[in-house]
């Protein structure tokens, strides 16, 4: 099913073994045969099938996105750690996502809502280049219906456009959570993810209540090739969220980066994947 001009989500069912359980925040290794094979966080977890959902970039997510109903594409994982949504319970739970980045933070929201009860107010901020790159665009309004806050900021003012303009890190500032008693999720371009970080600790939030997803290019996914490795930790294998340290994240400073993850994974909640940053840190 397209989702944008460039972004593709599709419902996997297994042609063998049946689907192996997901949880929110983990990725799979699609293999487009030919095309290559890259990482994809799930986007949508069903009893019977999985959803992920692409942006055309290069060569493997173009042939991905290519891809007719029935077409076959290699699956490997789930591989990475989960967002950690049941430790949020009986708190606030925001959810800022830039772009691509409301994919895998989908699950977060289904799963809360499904558990409606166990949570407090559900907080929605989403941020796209236009109208036209808004993801899951129609099921802003159904999870505004099931009494999700949801806020959507496009970057440039257009005609067909009557919300909110400006950085989705913008919306933090006025948006109606208890910032003593939530726990955030975060996921988009980094620069996004260090303004939202910044701006959630603004608010109040302690660092620890903060968890990010960040990416790197990941060529195994299971611990083998060492290109994720972080510190003391391999990314692929510790997991995909994280949690912030300070507003000045990302530094540039690989002490400091490991002191905030070793901290995550101190805490249970480890870690990240996150390439250029790592690499760049690594060689100073
Ligand atoms: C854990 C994890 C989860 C991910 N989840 C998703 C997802 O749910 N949906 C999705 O569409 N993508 C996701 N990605 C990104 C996706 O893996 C890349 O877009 C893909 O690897 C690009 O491969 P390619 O061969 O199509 O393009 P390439 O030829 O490898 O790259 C094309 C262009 O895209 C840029 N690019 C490559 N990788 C990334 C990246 N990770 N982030 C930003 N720019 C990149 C390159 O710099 C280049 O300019 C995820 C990545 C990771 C590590
Ligand atoms: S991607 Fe190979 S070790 Fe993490």
């Amino acid at each position: 099913m397209r989702k944008t001009r460039d972004t593709v989500t599709f419902a996997l069912q297994p042609v063998d073994k049946p689907i192996v359980t997901c949880r929110p925040g983990q990725f799979i290794m699609l293999y487009a045969f030919g095309g290559g094979e890259v990482p994809v966080s799930v986007s949508g977890i069903g009893s019977a099938t999985l959803a992920q959902t692409v942006r055309a970039v290069g060569a493997a997510t173009n042939a991905l996105c290519a891809a007719e109903p029935g077409h076959v594409v290699g699956v490997r994982g789930p591989y990475g750690t989960d967002w950690g949504l049941h430790a949020a319970a009986g708190r606030d739970v925001v959810v800022v996502a830039g772009g691509i980045g409301l994919a895998p933070l989908r699950p977060v929201l289904l799963a809360a809502l499904a558990q409606r009860e166990w949570f407090g107010r559900i907080v929605l901020l989403a941020g796209a280049r236009s109208p036209a790159d808004l993801i899951f665009a129609s099921e802003l309004t159904l999870w505004r219906r099931r009494g999700v806050d949801v806020q959507a900021t496009i970057d440039q003012p257009v005609r067909e456009w009557n919300g909110h303009v400006g950085f989705v890190s913008q919306l933090i500032g006025r948006a109606d959570f208890n910032p003593s008693r939530a726990t955030a999720f975060v996921c988009g371009p980094e620069v996004m993810m260090r303004l939202s970080a910044k701006a959630l600790m603004s608010r109040g939030m302690a660092p620890h209540d903060i968890r990010l997803s960040l990416e790197r290019n990941m060529p195994c996914g299971i611990g083998l090739c060492g290109h994720c490795q972080f510190g003391p930790l391999l990314l692929c294998r510790d997991g995909l969220s994280s949690v912030t340290h300070e507003p000045s994240w990302p530094a540039g400073n690989h002490r400091y980066l490991r002191r905030v993850f070793a901290t995550s994974a101190r805490r249970g909640a480890p870690c990240a994947s996150w390439s250029r940053m790592a690499r760049r840190a690594s060689a100073q």
